[in-house]
């Protein structure tokens, strides 16, 4: 499908190459949203002062304009072309060419969306949550955005890799295996045992270490068993991480998050990777001793004093850390996966630790030109007062009591619509879930991921305004304009007539589709999808006030309006499917 914006760039740069040669083909034709027509492209400004120091004399933008529009054909495309103002150009669509559009959009199963031409292997990489501990919103957005940027990557035909980088190895285990053995290790196979309060279970073992010499000694022992692989202590630490993924699994679930077990690659599964990491880093001259570590110096990087900051490969101990593991995982990844980009999709604080972990990897060659790897940062999730999050008593927020919350929520917005036949309880029940954690969902994917969040309730349930519940009431509206049509969707494959604006501003905005997904996958950005949704979704309401479909004027109009319908909702449910955002049938 042919993106509006798309189309007009290209024709566009045709004519700057005829009017002023092959050199100009690939000039900015600067395409804008014009408030008088559809586009404009606003090239004429910026060429006139590049044709001034190559013409040598006074260059009017008006008449470059004017010499663009002379070869410029768009006769197929176009009803309306005209120069104005300064030298703007202004494009009007012709609405056969949009109706024939969105009609090939309808009968397409992509709705428009082509595959990637040059498929890549991607690895995102998100959630990421620490066994032994529970999740928290900082993970709750890490997990949304990285699963929204997954399943648009796969949708444009990439081979995406999700990776769940687990923390599951490390110094803390000693104590946590320890606490298991005190607790004994049957209370951690039932679910009602303190293990699934990861919190409490974490904390006690913390409060012992601290507190309790002997408990402190068996703790650092029992690292030292791990790490030298010791088959019974290796058992004890499979069972901590089980019961975390039983938990990580219910947070999954409940979210609709499309991770499994066998995405899971943490922390201990670069382990024997390490050494021979750290190894190849020493052959190449990049890590060097300094102060008893092994560190690599990345250039550009420097401290307050303008001292090079160092990236510690191995401490002075002997032990490996946080940085080497993320070393031997880009190592494993390029060298066994043979990946062509990888996605972190983890909080923003991490930016620095990120960007040097890059800095030494390009030093030691594993990236190049040929891998991409980026840092999808996530902004914090602060609460209604503009702090981190907190419960009202001051401590971190639950995940699970943050969602009931929002599903609560949910039902009383939801019992306030007035209906002549309520729901039976099981399907009010369903929806309601859906609705709630939609909310949750959409509030985290709506604004750009590097930027800070307020989580507030009020905003994201509500069902007008830019939110999750507005979207999944555009789609419940038109499925039930088709219940009473007695039509299925599938169906509604009239032709497509534009005689109204609403209809033609509603089919124009449909035809971006494809362009956004590629932008929203090229960037790892969901907000940009998410945006479009709500413009579809925004477009839709204002046809579904002005433009009736069932009491539409003649037949032929109707069969056009169902048709718009359910391009629409195509658009709707597989925009909204690709962001990870439930969709109930009726609401
Ligand atoms: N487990 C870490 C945390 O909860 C996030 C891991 C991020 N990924 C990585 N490759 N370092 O903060």
């Amino acid at each position: 499908m042919p993106d509006p914006q798309l189309v007009l760039a290209t024709r566009v740069q045709d004519a700057l190459s005829a009017a002023f040669g092959p050199s100009y083909a690939n000039t900015d034709p600067v395409i804008r949203p014009s408030q008088f027509a559809d586009l404009q492209a606003n090239v004429a400004l910026p060429l006139a002062k590049r044709l001034q120091q190559e013409r040598g004399e006074k260059q009017n933008p008006r008449s470059v304009a004017e010499e663009i529009l002379a070869h410029l054909d768009v006769a197929d495309v176009a009803s309306g072309v005209e120069v104005s103002g300064p030298g703007f150009i202004n494009f009007t669509f012709d609405d056969a060419w949009i109706a024939a559009q969105a009609q090939a959009l309808l009968a397409d199963k992509r709705l428009g969306v082509p595959r990637a031409e040059h498929p890549q292997r991607v690895v995102v990489e998100y959630s990421s949550p620490n066994v032994a501990k529970e999740m928290h919103v900082g993970h709750l957005r890490t997990t949304i955005v990285g699963d929204a940027i997954a399943r648009i990557l796969d949708f444009l035909g990439h081979e995406v890799i999700r990776d769940n980088h687990v923390g599951d190895w490390g110094t803390p285990f000693g104590m946590l295996i320890e606490h298991l053995l005190d607790l004994g290790e049957d209370a951690a196979a039932r679910d009602d045992s303190s293990v699934s309060d990861l919190t409490a279970f974490y904390q006690a073992a913390r409060q012992k270490f601290d507190g309790d010499e002997a408990f402190a000694v068996r703790s650092r022992n029992r690292v030292v068993a791990l790490q030298a692989g010791d088959p019974e202590t290796i058992r004890l630490w499979t069972v901590l991480v089980e019961a975390s993924k039983r938990y990580f699994n219910t947070v999954y679930e409940r979210l609709g998050i499309s991770l499994t077990d066998d995405d899971i690659k943490g922390e201990s599964f670069y382990n024997d990777l390490l050494a021979p990491t750290v190894q190849e880093l020493e052959d190449k001259g990049i890590a060097v001793v300094s102060d008893g570590a092994l560190c690599a110096f990345p250039p550009g990087f420097t401290g307050r004093e303008g001292e090079p900051l160092p990236v510690i490969i191995r401490k002075r101990d002997g032990g490996y850390n946080y940085s080497t593991s993320d070393l031997a995982t880009i190592r494993y990844r390029v060298d066994t996966e043979h990946v062509d980009r990888m996605i972190y999709v983890v909080g923003a604080p991490q930016a620095l630790h990120f960007q040097m972990v890059f800095a030494v990897a390009r030093m030691a060659g594993w990236l190049n030109e040929g891998v991409r790897a980026e840092h999808a940062q996530i902004g914090n999730v602060l609460g209604t007062d503009g702090k981190i999050l907190r419960t009202r008593a001051g401590g971190t927020v639950k995940l699970a009591e943050l969602l009931d919350e929002a599903v609560q929520r949910a039902g009383q917005e939801f019992d306030a619509i007035e209906r002549d036949t309520p729901f039976d309880e099981a399907t009010r029940a369903d929806i309601v879930e859906k609705v709630g954690i939609g909310a949750v969902k959409y509030a985290d994917l709506s604004v750009s991921l590097d930027s800070e969040y307020i989580f507030d309730f009020d905003r994201m349930i509500a069902f007008k305004g830019n939110t999750g519940p507005y979207l999944q009431y555009a789609t419940a509206r038109i499925r039930s304009i088709f219940r009473r049509a007695g039509v299925a969707p599938e169906s509604a494959t009239g032709r497509i007539v534009l005689g109204e604006p609403a209809e033609r501003a509603l089919a124009l905005q449909l035809l971006s589709f494809g362009a956004v997904l590629e932008q929203a996958g090229e960037a790892a950005e969901p907000h940009k999808l998410a945006g479009f949704v709500y413009a579809v979704a925004d477009a839709f309401t204002t046809f579904f006030e002005n433009c009736p479909v069932l009491k539409a004027p003649d037949e032929a109009t109707r069969d056009s309006r169902l048709a718009l319908c359910a391009a629409t909702l195509g658009v709707l449910t597989t925009g909204l499917d690709l962001l990870g955002v439930p969709v109930p049938e009726r609401m």
